[in-house]
């Protein structure tokens, strides 16, 4: 059983505390850590993050503070320098969901999806059930033997991100997923990816530089600065999932988004011009 929380290490919640929020289990704690790559280069310090189970969190920041960085050394990808990183939960399995979708060519959807699989042993026909269930989370039924040529940027980010789901995993990491993708895509799968979330009740990190989007999709909001990297601010979002489009028009929602602003632009050392964002 998982320790109980500790106190929350704030940083600024531009927000204030919800008390009517339950207390999620932490599934993952990163304790001052801080990581310095060989050529010198210090990309996170003394980072204290806690991922609660079930919430959709978003690392906020400029290019170069440190974003991916926590994903890797979330994946296991790279190893801290400084610090730790815990697991209170016993299960721990986690998908990745890179910037690029990163399909291989050669193969179809369906072999793409299978590759996680395949890689724990399962054979394509003990697979198929979990890579079809994959393929219809994110609306993908029937391309399962379509080339990656033959789709779209956005089918292609779904294929990506059914891969990622084809182990089931309880974390999912989202590095940049709908960055290259054009607003109207962008979002339908940010509504898809709400929808997802909260049918499976997983547990997703995203990476976003985007406000509006980290305001839409999240439950909280960290925002980091750059050199070195690091967390200076937390924003909680406290309106209920699923949303939709309404949640796009509503006062809560342009608010929110003004104070993740200003937290950003303080983040890079800057304030806003009059405080203002504009509103998508
Ligand atoms: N393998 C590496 N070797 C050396 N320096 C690295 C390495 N990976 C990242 N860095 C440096 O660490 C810092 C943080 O990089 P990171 O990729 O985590 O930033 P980011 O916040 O994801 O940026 P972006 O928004 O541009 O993707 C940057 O200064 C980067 O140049
Ligand atoms: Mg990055």
């Amino acid at each position: 059983m998982a320790a109980p929380l500790p106190a929350a290490r704030a940083v600024a919640n531009a927000t204030g505390d919800a008390p009517s929020a339950p207390a999620r289990e932490p599934l993952a704690r990163l304790a001052q850590v801080g990581k310095t790559f060989q050529n010198g280069v210090e990309a996170l310090r003394a980072v204290d993050l806690e991922i609660r189970r079930g919430e959709f969190l978003s690392l906020l920041g400029p290019s170069g503070c440190g974003k991916s960085t926590i994903l890797r050394l979330l994946a296991g990808l790279a190893n801290p320098s400084l610090g730790r990183i815990d697991w209170p939960a016993t299960e721990h399995d986690l998908g990745f969901v890179f910037q690029e979708p990163t399909l291989m060519p050669w193969a179809n959807v369906f072999d793409n999806v299978w590759l996680p699989l395949r890689l724990q042993g399962q054979s394509r026909a003990t697979a198929r059930p979990r890579v079809e269930e994959a393929l219809a989370q994110v609306g993908l039924s029937g391309f399962d033997r379509a080339y990656p040529r033959e789709l779209s940027g956005g089918m292609k980010m779904r294929a990506s991100i059914a891969r990622a789901l084809a182990t089931r995993p309880a974390l999912l990491l989202m590095d940049e997923p709908f960055a290259a993708l054009d607003e109207i895509t962008r979002m339908k799968l940010n509504d898809d990816l709400v929808a997802l979330k909260c049918e499976l009740n997983a547990t997703v990190v995203f990476v976003t530089h985007s406000v509006f989007e980290s305001v839409y999709l999240s439950d909280r909001i960290v925002v980091m600065a750059p050199r070195p990297g690091r967390v200076v601010a937390e924003v909680a979002v406290p309106a209920p999932q699923p949303r939709n489009e309404d949640f796009r028009l509503r006062a809560e929602y342009a608010e929110l988004c003004r104070e993740t602003s200003r937290a950003l632009h303080r983040a890079m050392g800057a304030e806003p011009a009059g405080g203002e964002t504009g509103s998508q």
